[in-house]
């Protein structure tokens, strides 16, 4: 069954029930051993799924839950399948803040273990009708919650190695984060993708390729060079670009930061709609949800290459 959180939608299986799990990897087409998050219906369940929690990650959960931050903790290996877990000894935990989400945990009073509901290796879906375009009938039923509301993927946060480390940016910003636990917090550099699989460059692209363009006063000249290739060219961007040259097609403006993650993934679906070659995107700024905005493109563009 497919259903709304604030950030994406997800595939959600019964966390408890092994074959469950299995069939979320067989429709998502994921390789088995990418581990699974597993939502809850409140904060007091954390101590069912995880052990020896740090204070720090408790505080975080206080803090941000329900809400799109994801914990990763080590497993009680009791009460999480190695399905879930990709067989390893660390579970992701997060309790999502969409009032539809949480009547569906409450209801059901264990804990869902679910992946973004697209195929694996494509842009995460932010409405149901997303969601029947990648899964089709594949998913007995979508719950339809509407847009989400943050529109790009929690924030990952990795207690296992003792210190929390972000390791995918998302929903809850540094910025928050930092402010809470009142110091610093480590920040994943690209080396470590064998711990969070899902974290590889080929996630969060769209069919076209991805370049991204810092300046918005650049693009004209990139959509010019791509055209003159015979490229078909769209451009995503903030604000609306003057200028650009004929034949390059300028997607609705996607505002400012908060609307950016919004939209990101229907834009890039819709770049793919127009069966564009070529995205040009000019990213938002690096501060709050921008970053995680600018490293789902840096992704996409990444997978380009
Ligand atoms: O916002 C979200 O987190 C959405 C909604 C549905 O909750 N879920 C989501 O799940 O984005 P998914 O599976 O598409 O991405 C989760 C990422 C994957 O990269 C996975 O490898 C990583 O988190 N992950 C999950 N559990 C992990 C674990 N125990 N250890 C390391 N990485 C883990
Ligand atoms: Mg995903």
């Amino acid at each position: 069954m497919a259903f709304p959180t604030e950030t994406v939608y997800g595939l959600g299986a019964d966390a408890s029930n092994a074959q469950a799990v299995a069939r979320v990897f067989e429709v998502k087409g994921r390789p088995p051993g990418h581990p699974l998050i597993v939502h809850l219906p409140s904060a007091a369940a954390l101590d069912e799924w995880a052990q020896s929690i740090p204070e720090a990650a408790q505080v975080l959960a206080r803090a941000f839950w329900p809400g799109p931050l994801t914990l990763l903790l080590d497993r009680r290996a009791d009460r999480v399948p190695d399905e879930v877990t990709g067989g390893g000894e660390s579970v992701g935990l997060r309790v999502p803040a969409h009032p539809l989400a949480l009547d569906l945990l409450a209801a059901f009073g264990g804990g869902i273990a679910a992946p973004s509901a697209n195929r694996f290796g494509r842009v995460s879906p932010t409405t149901a009708a997303h969601v029947r375009s990648d899964l089709g009938g594949d998913v007995d039923l979508v719950l339809d919650g509407g847009a989400c509301d943050v529109g790009v993927e929690s924030t990952i946060v990795d207690f296992t190695n003792g210190a929390a480390e972000v390791v995918r940016s998302g929903g809850v910003t540094f910025e928050a984060l930092e402010r809470v636990l009142g110091r610093s917090v480590g920040v994943w550099l690209g080396d470590r993708e064998v711990n969070a699989p899902g974290t590889l460059a080929t996630h969060y692209a769209p069919r076209a390729s991805v370049v991204v363009v810092e300046r918005a006063a650049d693009v004209s000249r990139a959509a010019a060079a791509a055209l003159r290739e015979g490229s078909t060219v769209v451009v995503l961007a903030p604000d609306a670009i003057d200028g650009l040259p004929r034949g390059a097609v300028q997607l609705e403006p996607a505002g400012d930061d908060r609307s950016y993650a919004q939209v990101l993934y229907d834009r890039l679906r819709e770049a793919d709609r127009r069966r564009a070659d070529l995205v040009l995107a000019v990213p938002p700024s690096d501060r709050d949800i921008g970053r995680a905005v600018r490293d789902r493109l840096h992704r996409a563009a990444a997978a380009t290459e």
